[in-house]
């Protein structure tokens, strides 16, 4: 399931090693509540700013209307591939709280949600890909969420599928190393990596 990417610096936990953002799902699968349910409970127990929990998830699986209202907001150059994954999911923030006072840590909150829900699902042998590229006005109306909520980014869900069934383009794309700055460029202070 890992991906090729440049060498680590450092040797990862197993779950950190195998995650990575395919596009290529499996198209034989939909996934259902059962089977998404320890991602979204490592997703619940993620910290947050006094526990606020300013997170949210609609889910839908591939066949059904929620499925269909999300993949209908993304990009076409994400549609093309995400149509195929075994749930799609909105993530959503209250970036507004009940008071009506803004919630400054709340996409970073969703953010860690998001990325324990992650870790969780890759332990469960399932692959997630995060996007941005999709119309979250659209798509907050189209699930009529709250004016103090705001969908943040969206996901695709699924086991890994053939590569080959991707456009060209895009195979390319899936084969390419993983590539990310190095330690020395991203930590400092009394820290000193080469
Ligand atoms: C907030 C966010 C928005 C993203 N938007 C898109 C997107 O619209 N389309 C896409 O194909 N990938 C998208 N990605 C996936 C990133 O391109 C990917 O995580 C990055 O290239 C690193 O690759 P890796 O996840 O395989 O390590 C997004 C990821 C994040 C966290």
């Amino acid at each position: 399931m890992s991906h090729d990417h440049e060498p680590h610096e450092f040797a990862l936990t197993d779950v950190l090693e195998q995650r990575w953002s395919p596009r290529a799902f499996s198209r034989d699968e939909v996934l259902n509540q059962d089977t998404l349910g320890p991602a979204f409970e490592a997703a619940r127990w993620s910290p947050s700013s006094g526990n606020s929990q300013p997170w949210s998830f609609v889910v839908g699986f591939r066949g059904d209307d929620v499925f269909q209202t999300i993949v209908g907001t993304m990009a076409s150059g994400n549609q093309v591939w995400a149509e195929h994954a075994g749930a799609v999911v909105a993530n959503i923030a209250a970036v507004v709280d009940a008071e009506g006072k803004p919630q400054s840590h709340a996409i970073y909150d969703l953010g860690q949600a998001v990325a324990h829900f992650t870790v969780q699902a890759t332990a469960e042998g399932l692959m997630v890909h995060q996007m941005g590229g999709f119309d979250a006005q659209t798509l907050g109306r189209e699930l009529g969420i709250e004016s103090s909520q705001r969908v943040v980014t969206v996901m695709a869900v699924g086991s890994m599928g053939d590569p080959a069934d991707l456009p060209e383009k895009l195979q390319e794309r899936e084969a390419k190393p993983r590539e990310r700055k190095p330690l020395s460029e991203i930590v400092s202070g009394s820290a000193d990596y080469a």
